[in-house]
């Protein structure tokens, strides 16, 4: 399998704002390849609680918090530091750096226009009141991708439109110094089970909907999600014919029973009638504990050492830094900035 067509030589960044621990949907969408991905390129992964901070004006606390937590999330599911750099985002002072020079390639109609930007403008009600950091942040993420020169960047498709910008900006850029300094990077989403539904049914699995399982749920908890799971709300009676499309139980089965023979004749008796929730419940259950147990109880060693973790943030960070600083003083260089 090669996963997105990625070559040894390409360069992935991707990352994830630090506004909370991680859940399954990140897992089924992110984290999994990210794992694979370590194997086959260089990878960097940014913890972003710079860009967190663009729509969380003075929630300091929870952000620098998270930053921990999903730190422990990446160790927990098999991202491995000695072969992928895991960095935080503010202390690398070179990203804001070239983000105010990007900021000057990009006019404020273009930010406005920004689909990711106009859906999450919505999403967070600010109609007319927007905080400018957030207005500007794919400038910001613009910085992130090109200070490491990546060529790959795995995103979900709402975040499409920031790596279009972002190729925009170096297309700008390179042709206003008339030298290729910039890399454009290619963004990619899985195919399939990118985007897992929230046990309620909803699209998104989303902390903010209280749809979510964590990483580092408990046996209970998982055990209770699986329990209010969305199925067909017109399967009353086991004798019933129920449907399989829409229904979480089977979306899930789908995606993590690792017979998928087993799965399709299950939807084939549940259409058919005669085949209840529960036993399909109680295979999901088996899957879902099967696969958090390890990575939970990972989660728990590592969070007993939290120094040694944030050791790890700090190596990735220093690597980080030298990488941003090198393609920085190009853009400067390229720019006549280099004064001395
Ligand atoms: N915008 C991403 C999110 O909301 C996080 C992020 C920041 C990112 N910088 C990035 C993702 C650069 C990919 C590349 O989750």
């Amino acid at each position: 399998m090669n996963l997105f067509n990625v070559k040894p030589d390409d360069t992935i960044l991707t990352g994830d704002r630090t506004t909370g621990p991680l859940h399954l949907g990140h897992f089924v969408g992110s984290l999994k390849n990210r794992v694979l991905l370590q194997d086959i390129c260089r990878q960097f992964l940014l913890l972003a609680d710079a860009q967190a901070l663009t729509d969380n004006m003075g929630n300091y606390v929870k952000v620098r918090d998270n930053v921990l937590q999903v730190a422990l999330d990446y160790l927990a599911v098999g991202i491995d530091p000695a072969k992928s750099t895991i960095f935080i985002q503010s202390l690398v002072p070179e990203l804001s750096e070239l983000s105010s020079y990007y900021l000057n390639l990009v006019t404020v109609a273009r930010l406005e226009r920004n689909p990711t930007i106009k859906d999450e403008i919505k999403l967070r009600g600010y109609e007319r009141d927007i905080p400018a950091g957030f207005l500007t942040y794919p400038a910001a993420q613009a910085a992130d991708i090109t200070a490491f020169k990546a060529t790959v960047v795995p995103v979900g498709s709402d975040q499409i439109p920031m790596i279009e910008q972002t190729n925009e900006i170096v297309r700008r850029f390179n042709s206003s110094v008339n030298q290729e300094i910039l890399v454009e990077a290619r963004a990619v989403v899985p195919e399939n089970g990118s985007r897992l539904p929230g046990i309620d049914g909803r699209a998104k699995m989303s902390k903010s909907l209280g749809n979510a399982l964590n990483l580092s749920s408990t046996p209970d908890e998982i055990s209770q999600a699986v329990k209010m799971m969305y199925t067909d709300p017109k399967h009353l009676r086991v004798a019933d014919p129920g449907q399989v499309e829409g229904n979480v139980v089977f979306t899930y089965l789908d995606v993590f029973h690792p017979d998928a023979a087993r799965v399709a004749e299950w939807k084939e008796h549940y259409q058919r009638g005669g085949l209840g929730d529960m036993p399909l419940k109680r295979e999901l259950e088996a899957c879902l504990q099967a696969l958090l147990e390890p990575i939970r109880t990972r989660r728990e060693a590592l969070a007993r050492d939290p120094a040694m973790v944030m050791d790890i943030l700090k190596q990735g960070t220093l690597k980080a830094r030298e990488a941003a600083g090198q393609t920085l003083s190009e853009v400067k260089a390229a720019m006549g900035l280099n004064y001395f």
